[in-house]
């Protein structure tokens, strides 16, 4: 019979079996993660019956991952935390675009475009829509020069162009360069939702959760200049009826874009801020 009813004994000595990492940024990530670990268990009070669910799911969840998709990170998008790491290390005013995640689908070296060319071919069915803007420096208010847009986004049918054989290499993406005022224009698809994959065990959970899976209609950014912090986020179409719905958490007010019609067109009007820091570009998830 175990005395420690608490399970504060083995709490504190498994602590101090990971206290010996010299990596001191290793040894918190790892304490942190057994206390937290330790703390869920004695406050839901876990049973065997549970912990053998908890991984014979990630053991499910193993068999939808791979070099395309990976379950466990879905899993933390669904769940919010994605998005929380992004809040918490890369917080901008609020007169700012927002931060977003870079998701699954960036592929790097998407074609250079020129200044008003469309980054959707001829025979993707869907509405185009026209894109101007500048890109500003946060603090002074001034234009970058120069600055690099980089744009991806999903066809009508919900598929990015690496999750679907019919559409071109580097559909629905490219790189523009702003003008020496700082400002981009170009064409592209008018963003239309599409679910996340839903047929693995995070999709089970969602359901279970009856936490929709539709992403609101959006265009993935990222804005990069030299000496300014690369900014990675997403534009959404103001009056989507599900943007408070996002089952990723990431659609919210610093990140709606105006989607007008005029005479037939759809116009979007869309500026965005970098900060000066270190430019960077994300790891592309795909090869
Ligand atoms: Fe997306």
């Amino acid at each position: 019979m175990n005395e420690d009813k608490t399970g504060n004994a083995i709490t504190e000595k498994a602590l101090e079996a990971y206290s010996r990492i010299e990596n001191k940024r290793l040894r918190e990530l790892v304490q942190g993660l057994i206390r937290h670990l330790h703390a869920f268990v004695k406050e839901v009070k876990l049973n065997d019956q549970e912990f053998e669910t908890a991984w014979s799911q990630m053991e499910e969840m193993a068999k939808f991952t791979g070099d395309e998709r990976n379950e466990y990170l879905l899993f933390c998008d669904v769940v919010g935390i994605s998005q929380l790491i992004e809040a918490i290390n890369h917080a901008r005013s609020q007169s700012a675009v927002g931060s977003a995640l870079v998701g699954p689908f960036f592929r790097a070296n998407a074609p250079k475009r020129k200044r008003g060319e469309s980054i959707v071919s001829d025979d993707t069915k869907g509405d185009r829509v026209h894109i101007t803007g500048t890109v500003y420096d946060l603090t002074t208010n001034k234009p970058i020069p120069g600055a690099v847009l980089d744009l991806w986004q999903a066809a009508t049918n919900g598929l990015y162009e690496n999750q679907d054989e019919n559409q071109p290499d580097y559909n629905l993406r490219g790189r523009f360069q702003a003008n020496e005022a700082g400002r981009f224009e170009l064409a592209a698809l008018l963003p239309t939702p599409y679910p996340v994959p839903t047929d693995g065990p995070v999709g089970e959970l969602m359901k279970l959760a009856k936490h929709q899976p539709y992403r609101p209609a959006h265009i993935h950014f990222i804005v990069s200049a030299p000496n300014y912090e690369t900014l990675i986020t997403q534009v959404f179409r103001k009056g989507d009826d599900i943007i408070d719905e996002d089952p990723v958490f990431t659609a919210d007010r610093t990140m709606i874009g105006e989607f007008r019609k005029d005479n037939g067109q759809y116009r979007l009007q869309y500026d965005f801020q970098l900060k000066p820091g270190i430019s960077t570009m994300p790891k592309a998830p795909i090869p």
